[in-house]
């Protein structure tokens, strides 16, 4: 049983918070290994984790394009194989693959090609995938191809915020992305109860509520600190709550199998 788990939302609604907690919370379930994905062009991930990389994707893909006359055929595929395994992050159950800044002008076709093929056999040799995705990227898994068991609609605890994830979905759906199912998770929540119109809003949307991250102020002091917000303790609020919603999704799948 493997799930591939895709955070999306809006900016700056915790995307990145909720996708490092899952990574660790299936590291210490034993759901190992995971390959985390930082699918957003200003990467930080990796900060939420508390580690650093050396080389992204992108980078690969612009050397590829400049070595594109020296390299032909099989070498090129193995030297982009290659640049790809130098530029996993190997962390204890998990690694972590920064995929960086979108391509510039010129002909990245071919380089493309490869890579999202790297990128398919590289996520098949682990259990779960986390994937943090950029705000506004709905076409989320063109640059991968990944197929997602679940894709999480982060939001902010407002009416506005829950209308924008409802349009997200939507955007999600019209792009055909290969998603299995969706839901919402409602973050920065007070006390972390839903107020009623925040709560009638959602169940306007239709999606269904996976979790209600309550505002943590262990979070908040991570990030003040210039600490990895991975760092918060093991009791904290909302590890608490993500590490539930991980639970519920390896049942799911397991369910699902049977
Ligand atoms: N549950 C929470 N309680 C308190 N603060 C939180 C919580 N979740 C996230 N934050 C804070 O909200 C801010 C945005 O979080 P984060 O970077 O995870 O969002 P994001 O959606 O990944 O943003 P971006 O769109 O820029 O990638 C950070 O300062 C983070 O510390
Ligand atoms: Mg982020």
């Amino acid at each position: 049983m493997s799930v591939t788990i895709a955070i999306t939302g809006k900016g700056g609604v915790g995307k990145t918070t909720i996708a490092a907690l899952m990574v660790q919370c299936l590291v210490r379930l034993g759901e190992t290994p995971v390959l985390a994905v930082d699918a957003d062009s200003n990467a930080n991930l990796h900060e939420a984790l508390g580690v650093s990389y050396d080389a992204s994707i992108g980078g690969i893909r612009e050397e590829a394009l400049q070595h594109a006359r020296d390299l032909v055929g099989v070498s090129k595929q193995e030297f982009l194989d290659l640049r790809v395994q130098e530029a996993l992050v190997e962390q204890a159950g998990y690694d972590l693959i920064v995929m960086g800044r979108p391509e510039g002008p010129g002909c990245y076709c071919y380089a493309n090609n490869v890579l999202r093929d790297v990128i398919q056999r590289l996520a098949g040799s682990y259990r779960h995938l986390v994937v943090d995705n950029e705000a506004g990227l709905e076409h989320l898994s063109r640059r991968t191809l990944l197929k997602v068991d679940t894709l999480c609609i982060v939001s902010d605890c407002s009416v506005r915020g829950i209308r924008t994830a409802r349009r997200v979905a939507a955007l999600v759906e019209e792009m055909g992305t290969p998603v299995a199912a969706r839901g919402l998770i409602v973050n920065r929540v007070p006390e972390g109860v839903l107020p009623p119109v925040v709560r009638a809003e959602v169940e306007a949307s239709g999606l269904p509520l996976l979790a209600t991250v309550p505002a943590d102020d262990s979070v908040a002091a991570m990030d003040a600190g210039g600490m990895a917000v991975g760092d918060i303790p093991a009791d904290a609020p909302a590890r608490q709550v993500v590490n539930a919603l991980v639970a519920e999704m390896l049942r799911a799948a397991q369910g699902g199998r049977a």
